[in-house]
């Protein structure tokens, strides 16, 4: 039997809301993130999806403290975390972290990717420097990358070793949670499969659980469990992987699957006349 899951983090009720001022100085407001309440279990892969601007980064940004709510609670481990001050924060900091999109603009040009890691460690205070030095090594063994990446500058690395060495770093404060935006977008087709496999072993090897966020819904099939989908900062659907994917409840989610997986029915017709 498979024990009961753990909730890591839930989100309730989270509200958002920028202020824009349009060039006719009209206040507009701008709802990014509309009442999301969700769960995100320990060690499970959850699938994010919607069309641009539905509100993904903006709630991976507000569950890493990175932005505040204007409601709405974030309970991290059973702590309420969203109204904590940057003081507060610093404890759980460590333990939620996030890999971007673009690797390149999200390592500090100056810095070689032992020290990227080592500051990643900084608030790791159980490990002295000798160990976390130690550790550099281990992490980017975990992320297939050699130990010579320890000495180079971002500049001297291609796109997917740099989007390993984004994970590694992510990895290296021992974090529960890893919010990955839509971390092979920005990568070659030949290089998102290597990220992928690598993230599908981490997932094995690791009870950290992520979110993964992705406009690819075939690619959100291959690799979670469950599936969110956002539309205009709601979420209007939730569920396991199959039922959104055989039995989509809301419009926009059919939607959706029918952009994606367009003439797959035709194709298959097409197979079997062939096979038969
Ligand atoms: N700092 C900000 N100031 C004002 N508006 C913002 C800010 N950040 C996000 N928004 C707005 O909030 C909404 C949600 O943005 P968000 O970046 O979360 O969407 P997304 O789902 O991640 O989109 P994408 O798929 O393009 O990455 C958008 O309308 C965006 O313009
Ligand atoms: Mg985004």
């Amino acid at each position: 039997m498979m024990a009961a899951p753990t909730p890591l983090i839930t989100v309730d009720a989270a509200t958002k809301t920028y202020k824009l001022r349009s060039r006719s100085l009209r206040r507009v407001n701008m709802t990014a993130l509309d009442r999301i309440s969700l769960v995100i279990n320990r060690g499970e892969t959850v699938g994010l999806v919607g069309e641009s601007g539905s509100g993904k980064s903006t709630l991976g940004r507000a569950i890493l403290h990175l932005t505040d709510l204007d409601s709405g609670k974030i309970v991290y481990n059973g702590n309420e975390i969203q109204s904590l001050s940057e003081s507060e924060f610093r404890p759980y900091r460590r333990k939620l972290q996030m890999v971007f999109q673009n690797p390149l603009t999200s390592f500090n040009p100056m810095m070689t990717m032992e020290s990227a890691l080592l500051d990643s460690m900084r608030l790791v205070s159980e490990l002295d420097l000798n160990t976390k030095r130690r550790r550099v090594l281990q992490l980017l063994d975990q992320v297939e990358l050699s130990s010579r990446f320890a000495t180079l500058y971002p500049y001297e690395m291609s796109g997917g070793q740099l989007q390993r060495a984004a994970i590694a770093r992510a990895l290296a404060p021992d974090p529960d949670f890893i919010f990955l935006d839509e971390p092979t977008a920005a990568l070659d087709m030949s290089i998102r499969g290597q990220i992928i496999n690598l993230l599908l072993r981490l997932q094995r090897e690791t009870s950290v659980s992520f979110i993964f966020v992705s406009h690819d819904l075939r690619l959100i099939r291959y690799i979670a469990d469950r599936v969110l989908v956002m539309y205009q900062g709601q979420l209007v659907e939730s569920g396991d992987k199959a039922q959104i994917f055989d039995h989509p409840q809301h419009a926009y989610t059919q939607k959706l699957l029918s952009a994606t997986f367009v003439g797959q029915a035709e194709r298959a017709q097409a197979r079997s006349r062939t096979e038969t």
